[in-house]
């Protein structure tokens, strides 16, 4: 279909036109929409979403063609989008690492698999690299899709339910009260403590703005309207200061046994995640939780009285990662074990191509590129895609090279792998963009 067009790309921020969304913002969004199989966006709608990029930065791009024929969708509107933001990815021991976000891509139907999306991804990953971001992030639709241009996946989360009947109990969950409110609270204290989860939690992405709206229940899932059936509970800790929310709904009184969803559930500490975990199990007429985004090594399970309680119904994996530039990234960490390793890194597209020399020594990492592929004889051989996926101690090395995802010919030095990128806990992302 299509086929032999030249395609225009352009990059530009979300922006208005007087009172409404400008011609080109709006026919962006109508793209995006309809990318996702979702209904046209509300016009209405557009002013508050671009405020919502406009804090986040967000660049959009779109790719057009400069005709179409009598009664199809006019060139204005794009064939392919694709939107970038910079946020912080927590690499962990605190440290924040500036990373750059793809989002939004699409490609029509009647374009797609004609180069559009390596074009747009290619051009757009190549110049963030050069502005000197070292890590580049998104979440797939597929997993088939990023892996040819780098991109490993890093973080997990589990999809659990937990059975509240009479047998439910979290032991341990004293510290602190909870409190219901209005979820509207959430607009200004879901950042503030989504502020302190991040700063904990390696492998956490920092939030769009559209988060608030949605956990505060002022923008529903399908038009930006109010969800009144959004709830929320507050934790307090010892001294009164909020350190936890749960903004969750109750699934309808169709579904069997009756559920409670969790939309968010964000706390600072273990205490207020255990005692907003005691909350949702009080909820009476309820006899079941879900939670989309639990951590790989959840606390709840040995936090409750029944264990059995606790199912795992499914695993997604989040964030996936691609090193930009390893010396950087490689440096920015801190290690669990010293050691030397040389490490040959294989990238599809060939920017990270060479081998690195990395030394650790109390847990901070000096790394230089020593040369192309060639003369120093690797410990490891990897693809960037395997590295990306390792960096935050989300996956073993020793798994990756079980997967002959990583080459090693010394078991004693896949165990220095493993103990130098081991993490104390599984990275753990609940920020989907
Ligand atoms: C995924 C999507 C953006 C791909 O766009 P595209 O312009 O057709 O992709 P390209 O032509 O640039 O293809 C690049 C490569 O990716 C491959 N590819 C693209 N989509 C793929 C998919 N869904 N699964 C597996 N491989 C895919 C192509 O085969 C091609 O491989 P090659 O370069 O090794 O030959 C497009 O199919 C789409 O809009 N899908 C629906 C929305 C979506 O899923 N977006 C992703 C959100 S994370």
């Amino acid at each position: 279909m299509n086929g032999g067009q030249q395609y225009r790309i352009e990059s530009f921020p979300a922006a208005m036109d007087g009172d409404s969304a400008d011609l080109r913002t709006a026919n962006w969004f109508d793209a995006v929409f309809f990318g996702f199989h979702d209904g046209r966006p509300e016009q209405g709608d557009l002013p508050k979403i671009i405020e919502s990029y406009s804090r986040d930065q967000r660049v959009l791009t779109g790719a057009y063609v400069s005709q179409t024929p009598e009664a199809a969708w006019d060139p204005a509107m794009p064939v392919a989008t694709y939107g970038t933001m910079v946020n912080t990815l927590n690499i962990g021991a605190g440290r924040l690492l500036p990373t750059h976000l793809v989002t939004a891509v699409t490609v029509r139907p009647t374009h797609r698999r004609k180069g559009l999306l390596r074009r747009m991804i290619t051009e757009d990953l190549d110049a963030a690299r050069r502005q000197g971001l070292a890590m580049a992030a998104l979440t797939a639709s597929e997993a088939t899709i990023y892996g040819r241009f780098g991109f490993g996946a890093a973080t997990f989360t589990n999809e659990v339910e937990v059975e509240t009947k009479e047998r439910f109990a979290v032991r341990n969950a004293g510290a602190g009260t909870v409190e219901v409110a209005d979820p509207a609270v959430l607009l200004d204290i879901a950042p503030q403590i989504f502020t302190d989860f991040h700063q904990n939690t390696t492998g956490s992405i920092g939030r769009q703005d559209a988060y608030r709206h949605r956990v505060a229940g002022q923008w529903n899932e399908e038009k930006l309207e109010p969800d009144k059936s959004v709830r929320a509970a507050l934790h307090y800790d010892d001294d009164g200061r909020i350190d936890g929310y749960v903004s969750y709904k109750f699934a309808g009184w169709d579904m069997t046994p009756p559920t409670i969803k969790v939309r968010d559930l964000v706390t600072a500490s273990n205490e207020a995640y255990l005692a907003l975990w005691s909350y949702l199990g009080s909820i009476d007429l309820v006899e079941r939780v879900k939670f989309p985004s639990a951590a790989v090594d959840d606390p709840l399970p040995w936090a409750l009285s029944d264990r059995r309680g606790y199912s795992i119904t499914g695993q997604e994996d989040v964030l996936w990662l691609r090193i930009l530039d390893p010396v950087k990234a490689l440096q920015e960490r801190a290690y669990s074990a010293d050691g030397e390793i040389i490490i040959s890194v294989q990238d599809p597209l060939g920017w990270t191509d060479g081998t690195y020399r990395m030394r650790v020594s109390r847990n901070e990492a000096s790394v230089r590129h020593i040369e192309g592929h060639g003369n120093t004889a690797a410990d490891i051989t990897v693809s960037v895609n395997a590295l990306s996926s390792l960096y935050l101690g989300g996956v073993r090395a020793t798994a990756l090279a079980a997967a002959g995802d990583l080459q090693c010919a010394d078991p004693a030095v896949l165990e220095l792998v493993d103990n130098m990128f081991a993490a104390p806990s599984a990275p753990w992302c609940i920020t989907h963009f």
